[in-house]
């Protein structure tokens, strides 16, 4: 695997590709790597035949009291890795590589709507920094695959958005979320969680389950099975920003014949805010 840090680099490389008729498949991650990440890699590995993927901790969607200064960066264990996972070129940009005249001066693509909803709502600005970046790279990278986790389904949602209102020639794939043996979704921030609190994190996924299946038993009582939720969160000891029931297409309310669904939530927990969610077909 090689590792380079500049823009010019990363598109010699990938031309060079190119030229060859190689197909290039994309993994964007802000580092600390985990076996979530590794399956993003294997999944670029069903779809393409060259691996490149992105290191950067993106200050552009870390709100002002936010953890950008002590999200855990880990390069070397990152590199080992990505390079075990069999990526061929690593890509570790500094922040004046991304944005030269600064984050806050940098030209921003903002999704409307979906990128004002949900975590939205509680991260103002976090998503416009994460269509930021994600457009940046693409154009760097030019990528023909993407592949983003199932885990961060809104951004899932608002990458889709932003690619096909663009029309950008990048195929999105969606990963499904890795979890721990209790349930618990992998996450850099499941680090933030004390002994204590990491025995209660796997209750997210089980408060999940709970409306999913009341979900799939035909209950269509939306208000009741978020209200339900909220309290169930809350009983087990989490701030919950908000638990939801939404339609899987384009997060917007579901109707009583939506078919497929997706329930997210957003908790916090000592220092952690952890997210999650799960789709449902009826
Ligand atoms: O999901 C992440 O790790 C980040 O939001 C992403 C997509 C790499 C953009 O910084």
């Amino acid at each position: 695997m090689e590792t380079v840090s500049t823009i010019a680099a990363v598109r010699e490389q990938v031309r060079r590709w190119r030229s060859e008729g190689r197909r290039i498949a994309f993994v964007p991650t802000m580092g600390n790597l985990h076996r979530g990440h590794v399956s993003l890699i294997e999944a670029a590995r069903r779809h393409g035949d060259r691996f490149v993927a992105s290191i950067f901790v993106n200050p552009m969607q870390f709100g002002p009291n936010e953890d950008f200064a002590h999200y855990p960066r880990t390069p070397a264990e990152d590199g080992r890795m990505l390079a075990e996972a069999g990526c061929n070129l690593m890509f570790t940009p500094d922040v004046a590589e991304i944005y030269p005249h600064g984050s806050e001066r940098a030209t921003r693509v903002e999704v409307p709507g979906l990128s004002r909803m949900l975590c939205g709502e509680f991260r103002p600005g976090h998503f416009e920094g994460v269509t930021t970046v994600v457009a940046k790279l693409f154009h760097i990278v030019e990528p023909d695959i993407a592949v983003f986790g199932e885990k961060d389904f809104q951004q899932l949602t608002v990458i889709r958005r932003m690619v096909a209102d663009l029309c950008m020639p990048v195929q999105i794939v969606a990963a499904p979320t890795v979890r721990d043996s209790d349930g618990l979704a992998m996450s850099s921030r499941n680090q933030y969680l004390t002994p204590a609190e990491r025995q209660i994190a796997p209750r997210i996924y089980a408060t999940l389950l709970a409306a999913v299946n009341r979900l799939r038993a035909g209950d269509s009582d939306f208000a009741g099975i978020e209200r339900s939720g909220i309290q169930a969160l809350e009983s087990a000891g989490f701030r919950p920003d908000y638990f939801s029931v939404r339609q899987a297409q384009d997060l917007g309310p579901p109707r009583s014949d939506t078919s497929h669904l997706v329930v997210l939530t957003a908790v916090r927990l000592g220092k952690a805010r952890l997210i999650d969610n799960l789709q449902v077909m009826r």
